[in-house]
Formats: structure tokens, C-alpha cells, sequence
């Protein structure tokens, strides 16, 4: 996501401190203990401007959202949506890491995550960047030691190739897909759909969205 860089990004964060776990690593003691309720644990990766994790937040008061984000500009923004937006929750449900995918494995304790979401990651097309995919085999196998058993792993895209990649890559590491779509905004899974930032700006656009929804089955 290209964001311009944001002045006071920093001091900006700050501000909104209260919803940021700083240090990951001890999620692994407790993943729930930054929201002082023990609640499902439930992740965004490349949360980008937050829309989907305020809104998935107010909809799932009995879930803890950590939505992560790589680059600190656009987390500044989705925190300060968060922050705006805190009124709307009927819990104290959301929390942001600023880092990346890679480490996830490091920070959060096998088997405690029940749904991790993958909202509009990067395709990255080019054959020398597939290691970068969040849905490369590499990263597949970082979210099943995450999962609990039956947790699950939603996408969405826009972009058929990426798509169809990923449902290789989920049938390959023992997931199956129970719920998939290529034209989300026309299929029955369009109520209660939460929408992203990019999500709305390809529906308005008229590109049509790609939406997987695969478990971990239990031998896998
Ligand atoms: C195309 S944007 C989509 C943003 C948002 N999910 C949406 O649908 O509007 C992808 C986002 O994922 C973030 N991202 C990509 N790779 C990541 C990684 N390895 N770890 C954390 N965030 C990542 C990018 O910085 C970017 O903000």
C-alpha cells in the first residue's frame, strides 16, 4: 500500500499507545493478555487502513482482533480509526502490532489462533517474488502451528491468478475450503461481509472479489 509519509507519525502513534502491543513476543505467555479478557484470538495480516479490523471489531465483541501492519504510516492511520471509532465497541477487543507476517510464528503460542484473515495482500505476480506471497507454502505452514484445530484462514482478492494460487497452496497444507467465491458482492456471502479499504475502492470500481474461507483440517 502506498501511503505519503505522515508527519509526526511517530508522536501520532503514541497517541494512540493504549492499542498497540509493543512488545509481541510476550503474546506468547498469553495472547489475551493485552486485552485483559480471555477471548478466541482472531488476526489480520496487512491490516492496512484498518477499516476491516474496526469493523470486524464492533461486529465480534467476543473476540480479541490484533490486526497487524508492516509499515508504521499506515498503521498510524488505522490506529487513529481505531482510536476515533472506539465508541462504536462494545468491547475493549482490538490491538495493532507494527511488524511483519514473518514473525508471527515468534510472537503468538501454537495452537491459539482461531481465525487469521489475509484481506488484499500483495499478489506479487512476478515468479521471483512468490516467496513473498502471504500465501506461499512458507507462510501456510506458519499459520497451521498457529491455528487451533478446525481454525481457519479467510482471504480475499482481487486478483484471480493470486486467488487460485492460494487454493492450490491451502489444499496442498491440509486445509479445505468450505466457502469460496469469485464474485463475493453477488454471492450469498455478501451479508455480513465486512468490507476493506481496497474491497471498496475494486467494488466501486466494478472488479468483481475473490473470497476463500479454508479449515485446518485435523490430521493436517
Ligand atoms: C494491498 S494492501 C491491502 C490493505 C488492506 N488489507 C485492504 O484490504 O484494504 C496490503 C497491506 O499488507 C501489508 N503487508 C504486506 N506484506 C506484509 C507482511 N509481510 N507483514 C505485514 N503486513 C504486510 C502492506 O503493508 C499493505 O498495507
Amino acid at each position: 500500500m502506498r501511503v505519503r509519509r505522515k508527519k509526526n507519525c511517530a508522536v501520532r502513534i503514541a497517541a494512540c499507545a493504549h492499542l498497540l502491543i509493543t512488545s509481541p513476543e510476550s503474546l506468547k505467555a498469553d495472547p489475551s493478555a493485552p486485552f485483559g479478557v480471555t477471548r478466541p484470538i482472531h488476526i489480520e495480516i496487512g491490516c492496512g487502513k484498518g477499516a476491516f479490523a474496526c469493523g470486524l471489531a464492533v461486529a465480534r465483541p467476543d473476540v480479541n482482533l490484533i490486526a497487524l501492519e508492516r509499515v508504521p504510516d499506515v498503521v498510524c492511520l488505522a490506529l487513529e480509526r481505531a482510536v476515533a471509532e472506539s465508541d462504536k465497541r462494545q468491547a475493549d477487543n482490538l490491538r495493532f502490532i507494527i511488524g511483519d507476517a514473518q514473525k508471527i510464528g515468534e510472537w503468538l503460542p501454537e495452537g491459539s489462533v482461531e481465525y487469521i484473515y489475509l484481506n488484499f495482500s500483495d499478489p506479487w505476480p512476478k515468479k521471483r517474488h512468490v516467496k513473498r506471497r502471504l500465501t506461499h507454502p512458507e507462510f501456510i505452514k506458519i499459520y497451521k502451528r498457529l491455528l487451533v484445530p478446525g481454525g481457519r484462514l479467510i482471504m480475499k482478492t482481487d486478483n484471480v491468478a493470486f486467488f487460485e494460487f492460494s487454493l492450490e497452496q491451502f489444499a496442498a497444507e491440509g486445509f479445505e475450503v468450505i466457502r469460496q467465491t469469485r464474485d463475493l458482492g453477488r454471492s450469498p456471502y455478501a451479508a455480513g461481509n465486512i468490507m476493506t479499504e481496497y474491497e471498496r475502492s475494486f467494488t466501486e470500481r466494478g472488479v468483481p472479489v475473490c473470497m476463500a474461507e479454508a479449515v485446518l483440517s485435523k490430521n493436517a
